[in-house]
């Protein structure tokens, strides 16, 4: 079977936004895609592995003419990638050379919060040196590394700061998928900025609490990107790194292509489309298979009707590995008997935006969840039909299922790990969650702009037989 819709309410798109800013093709010459450069580490052993993240600022020749200026990770925009091995311990080193305070969120890993996690709780300041370590133990996926300070996640967001990492594992490395990284195993950044004098962003006027949008596609910080494809299947991992914009995905010929992975690892069974939609912080693993094609041919990545990457098909040597019908054991434990199904609402736009009716405060815990137990949460986004949106909710410390959509089925790729799920207008999306870790973990809109403006709240996940007390830091006094 082949799924040929996008499955989001169409009336909810980003495109019914009023302040929508459409993608448009910039007329500036096809450049390669930027593949990130893997981040070597400092050490490794058997079973650790040290790292050294610096979080630094400096500029990069995106257009032609003057360069933009621009931050990131070990490198001058976005990110190093980091390949972590299920099962090692990880040493962090974080430094930070920007001229604000940042902090360094592992969006996606099962890590203790509120400080290795990342979030507004662990600021790095401007010439600081922080060392974090943790256990990666969860299964393999496509994660990423941004900044999250509040309220200015988004701004830092926009001028660079978020890196791909990629986790890997034995069950994984036992599937017949591409995984040479550059080579068929390629990250896929997609975010959109708006250029203005010298070839300079300027997050302050493009300013929309509804989020910030520009109308050039930066894949992976390339604009006008192509790839040379030199293996028959190519595996991408999708990332929605846009402050605000939806993806709506498709190929030339309306190529049929193979989700194989979501954001918290491998699907059970890998679902095949023709179309696609990300929404902000989503990731997709797809295989697309260019059997059909030959040497010379163009195959176009399109967001609606823009072209965002060319494939331009080399020579390649056939291949006729098939994708197994299983592909991953997800775990699925039962709800734990007599708790109560815990409500979130998502309201408002613009300004307005609130959970439960609340902007976020950073020293007021929201929630709690003990470590171990399976809660139902009901997801419910209160806007209407008729000028509402999309409000992707996203929890950190955890991977969840997605059980249902208004009772029914979720979507065909919702049936593996996720950590960021899109609620349509009016809908009740209903997740299961489990901690492993005893922290304090946000939760939020990954509109980032409805982010900092307060759509986030959080939970302690409580150890009852280790009660903790956490330092939580205040706003005004970062
Ligand atoms: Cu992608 Cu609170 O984060
Ligand atoms: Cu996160
Ligand atoms: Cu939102």
């Amino acid at each position: 079977k082949v799924y040929t819709d996008y499955f989001y309410d169409e009336p909810a798109f980003n495109t019914h936004d009023g302040g929508y800013v459409p993608l448009e093709r910039m007329d500036v010459p096809e450049q390669p895609l930027s593949i990130p450069p893997l981040l070597e580490p400092d050490k490794s052993t058997d079973t650790d592995t040290y790292y050294t993240l610096i979080a630094q600022a400096g500029e990069t020749q995106i257009l032609p003419g003057a360069k933009t200026k621009t931050w990131g990770y070990n490198t001058t925009l976005l990110g190093k990638t980091i390949v972590f091995e299920k099962g090692k311990h990880i040493h962090v080193t974080l430094k930070n050379e920007l001229p604000e305070l940042t902090t360094f969120h592992w969006h996606g890993l099962n890590v203790s919060g509120p400080i290795v996690d990342g979030g507004c709780h662990a600021p790095v300041y401007p010439g600081e040196t922080k060392q974090i370590d943790f256990t990666l133990d969860q299964p393999a996926a496509t994660t990423w590394l941004h900044a999250h300070p509040c309220p200015s996640t988004a701004e830092q967001v926009w001028h660079g700061l978020a890196g791909i990492t990629i986790i890997k594992d034995k069950e994984e490395a036992k599937l017949p998928l591409p995984r040479n990284y550059g080579v068929d195993d390629i990250p896929l950044v997609l975010q959109d900025r708006r250029f203005h004098e010298n070839n300079q962003w300027d997050y302050h006027a493009d300013y929309d609490p509804d989020g910030v949008q520009g109308p050039t596609a930066l894949i992976n910080g390339t604009v006008n990107p192509y790839f040379d494809v030199k293996t028959q299947k190519v595996r991408l991992r999708i990332l929605d790194g846009a402050n605000r914009r939806e993806w709506r995905l498709h190929f030339s010929d309306d190529l049929v292509f193979t989700q194989v992975g979501s954001d918290g690892g491998i699907l059970p069974a890998p679902v095949k489309f023709t179309k696609l939609m990300l929404t902000c912080a989503e990731r997709a693993e797809i295989v697309v298979d260019f059997g059909q094609y030959h040497k010379g041919d163009v195959v176009t990545l399109y967001s609606d009707d823009v072209p965002i990457v060319n494939f331009r098909i080399g020579n390649f040597a056939p291949d006729d590995s098939v994708i197994p019908e299983h592909l991953a054991a997800i775990p699925n434990p039962e709800p734990t008997p007599d708790l109560p199904v815990k409500k979130v609402v998502m309201s408002g736009m613009d300004e307005e935006v609130m959970i439960d009716g609340k902007k976020f405060n950073m020293q007021r815990i929201d929630a709690r969840q003990n470590v171990g137990d399976v809660a139902i949460w009901e997801i419910t986004n209160t806007n209407n039909m008729d000028g509402g949106m999309v409000h992707p909710f996203h929890m950190h410390g955890c991977q969840f299922l997605v059980l249902s959509r208004n009772g029914h089925e979720p979507y065909p790729n919702e049936h593996g790990f996720k950590d960021t799920v899109g609620v349509n207008p009016g809908e009740i999306v209903r997740i299961k969650v489990w901690f492993t870790l005893p922290g304090v973990y946000m939760y939020h809109c990954h509109i980032i702009e409805h982010e900092d403006g307060g759509m986030m709240a959080q939970i302690e996940a409580v150890d009852p037989k280790h009660p903790q007390t956490y330092e939580l830091m205040d706003m005004d006094t970062l």
